[in-house]
C-alpha cells in the first residue's frame, strides 16, 4: 500500500531528512585522505543524537553502523570499519534517521583527496545527475517505473551501467515502504504517483558492468568487475510539477 501524507506528516519526514542533510553537508571537508569510516560514522551518530532523533540503519535487520560507508568498489551497504581513506578514492556515504516517528534517508558519493581519475569524476556527476532526471519524473500522474525508465536512459547514454538488484522505496513511518522503485525498466508501469506520496530515490550506478555480488559480512554489495560504483539519493515528496527534494536542508515550501 502506497500513503499520501499530510502536510503535517511532509513537515515531519523534510525534518528526519534536513538532519540527514546536516551531517552529508558537514562531513564533506571530513573525508579526507587518512580518515576512517568508524571515525566518519561517529560523528554521524552523534550528530543525529543531538537533534534528538536517532540513526535509522543502526539494529535494522541487524545492520550495526549508522552510516553505509562504501568505498571505490563497494555500491551500498558497506559497514565503517578502521581502514583509512586513501588519496583518489570514493565514498559513498548513505544515512538515515527517524525523529518523532518518521525517517529520512539520503545518500552521496565524495571524492577523497585531488588525485581523482576523469573517468570516474565523470560517474558521480551523471550518478548524481540522474538522481535529478528521476525526481523530476516524479509527479503526480505519472508512474513509478516514469522514473527508473528516465534514469536508466541517461545513464546508459554515457555508457555507464545500473545496478538491478537494490531500489529506491517509498518512506514515512517505515523507512522502507511500498512502492519500490527500480532504477531501470519500461516506462508506464506500476503506481501512479499522487501528490503527497514520499519517496526515496536512489540511483546506484556502475562505471563498468551492472553485475554485484554480496561480500562475506552479509552487508557489503560490491561491483563484479571490480570498478566504481557511486549511489546518490533523496527523499522526495511527489507534486504536481515533479519531486520535491526533502533533504536538501531547506525546512520552507
Ligand atoms: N538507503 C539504504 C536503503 O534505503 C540504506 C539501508 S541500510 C540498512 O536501503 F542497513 F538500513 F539496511
Ligand atoms: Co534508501
Amino acid at each position: 500500500m502506497v500513503t499520501i501524507r499530510s502536510k503535517r506528516e511532509i513537515a515531519k519526514i523534510r525534518e528526519s531528512s534536513g538532519i540527514v542533510y546536516q551531517i552529508l553537508d558537514f562531513l564533506e571537508d571530513k573525508i579526507v585522505p587518512g580518515v576512517t569510516g568508524k571515525e566518519i560514522d561517529s560523528l554521524a551518530e552523534e550528530h543525529i543524537r543531538s537533534q534528538g532523533a536517532e540513526p535509522a540503519f543502526k539494529g535494522y535487520l541487524g545492520y550495526p553502523s549508522t552510516i553505509c560507508f562504501s568505498k571505490n568498489e563497494k555500491v551500498v551497504h558497506g559497514i565503517p570499519d578502521g581502514r583509512t581513506l586513501d588519496d583518489g578514492d570514493i565514498v559513498s556515504i548513505d544515512c538515515g534517521a527517524i525523529k518523532d516517528g518518521y525517517y529520512g534517508d539520503s545518500a552521496k558519493t565524495y571524492t577523497v583527496g585531488s588525485s581523482i581519475g576523469e573517468d570516474v569524476q565523470k560517474l558521480l556527476d551523471v550518478t548524481e545527475r540522474s538522481l535529478y532526471v528521476g525526481i523530476e519524473q516524479a509527479k503526480s500522474g505519472n508512474h513509478v517505473s516514469d522514473i527508473g525508465y528516465k534514469i536508466q536512459e541517461y545513464v546508459e547514454s554515457f555508457g555507464f551501467s545500473i545496478v538491478r538488484e537494490l531500489v529506491g522505496h517509498g518512506i514515512g513511518t517505515q523507512l522502507h515502504e511500498d512502492p519500490q522503485i527500480p532504477n531501470y525498466g519500461d516506462a508506464g508501469q506500476g503506481v501512479e504517483l499522487k501528490a503527497g506520496m514520499c519517496l526515496a530515490i536512489e540511483p546506484m550506478v556502475n562505471l563498468g558492468g551492472k553485475e554485484v555480488y554480496t561480500e562475506q559480512d552479509g552487508w557489503t554489495i560490491c561491483t563484479r568487475d571490480g570498478k566504481p560504483s557511486a549511489h546518490f539519493e533523496h527523499t522526495i515528496v511527489v507534486g504536481e510539477e515533479g519531486g520535491r527534494i526533502l533533504s536538501n536542508g531547506f525546512f520552507d515550501d
